[in-house]
């Protein structure tokens, strides 16, 4: 393998926490511009590699982004406002951070520096009941964070040598750890509180674990040239699953666990689909990590992890 000069934006996120570490064990030269924006301190332990630098920075910020731009060999754009209720807040911050800055990235980057991106797969909306979401399937995104990564994925993929991954909601643990996310949200709630109500419960999604989004990122770098210039769906074939179901999975770990449905919600980015991952599984890439293990660490992760800062117990 040769070792790679790589920039990864929002570095220090959910996903990035883990994937810096992998890349940095494997020998390449990762620089991480992040502005903390969660005071996160999950890339502590990435210190002692001598082939690991740091910016705190805005990666809207054009003379800094091409400074760091010019290094690289590789660049990962994953600094964004991830997640519809945080975009909701703010859609100035949400279309110039996830929007804008990639766009610039784009026209700072030369056209043989390569990029690999990940966006949503909630771009799908609602399907099309029991037909697999493929690549092929138009976007039809809803909500300001769909919409500005889908706009964001476009640009990247007009450019050479790029690529994407259409990720399914991501699970497991991080350093940079985030229970917002679907199946992270169920467990905590499931060990904490051993009850959740849903709404939307037969509405399908799926799911991957973030191990396996780290090693298909390290999977579309050893496979780029063949790869490139398509967006690939990255999801478990076997978890396009409804609420209720990963109610039931994460049941048969947590006995004590109860769920109930109640009129209470909606989910603004209307998903309801089920997708297929044969494109990336025609590369050669297989996910390792089932939902069950994945809730079992999660399960390891959350005895660990306890909200309770106004509380004596
Ligand atoms: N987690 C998922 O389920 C999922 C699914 C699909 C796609 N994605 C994509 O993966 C990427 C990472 O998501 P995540 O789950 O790690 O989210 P995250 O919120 O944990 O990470 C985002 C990172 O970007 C940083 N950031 C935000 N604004 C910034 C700015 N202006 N300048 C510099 N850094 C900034 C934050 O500090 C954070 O470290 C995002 O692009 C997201 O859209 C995530």
């Amino acid at each position: 393998m040769t070792p790679l000069k790589i920039l990864i934006t929002g570095g220090a996120g959910y996903i990035g926490s883990v994937l810096t570490p992998s890349l940095l064990a494997l020998g390449h030269e990762v620089t991480v511009l992040d502005n903390f924006l969660f005071r996160q301190n999950s890339l502590l332990d990435c210190c002692h590699y001598p082939n690991f630098q740091i910016t705190r920075g805005d990666c809207r910020d054009e003379s800094l982004m091409k400074r760091l731009v010019a290094k690289s060999d590789l660049i990962m754009p994953l600094a964004a406002l991830v997640g519809v209720p945080l975009c909701n807040r703010d859609a100035v911050a949400t279309q110039t951070t996830n929007f804008e800055a990639v766009a610039r990235l784009c026209r700072l980057a030369s056209p043989v520096q390569r990029m690999i991106m990940p966006v949503t797969n909630s771009g799908y909306g609602v399907g099309e009941k029991g037909i697999h979401c493929t690549e092929d399937t138009p976007l039809r995104p809803i909500s300001t964070y769909g919409i500005t990564k889908v706009k964001a994925e476009e640009l990247v993929l007009q450019r050479e040598n790029s690529l994407s991954f259409r990720l399914a909601t991501v699970f497991g643990m991080s350093p940079r750890m985030r229970i917002d996310l679907l199946v992270n949200d169920f467990v905590y709630r499931a060990v904490h509180d051993c009850a959740v109500v849903l709404f939307e419960s037969q509405f399908k999604r799926n799911f991957i674990r973030i191990r396996d989004v780290v090693r298909a990122f390290i999977h579309a770098i050893d496979n780029f040239d063949t790869m490139k210039g398509q967006p690939y769906n990255a999801g478990l074939d076997d978890a396009n699953l409804s609420k209720l179901e990963l109610c039931a999975v994460i049941q048969r770990h947590l006995p004590q666990f109860v769920y109930l449905e109640a009129p209470i919600g909606e989910d603004p980015d209307k998903r309801d689909y089920i997708v297929s991952n044969a494109r990336l599984a025609a590369t050669g890439f297989e996910p390792e990590w089932s939902l069950d293990r994945g809730i079992v660490e999660l399960i390891k992760g959350f005895t660990i992890l306890r909200n309770s800062q106004y509380a004596n117990v």
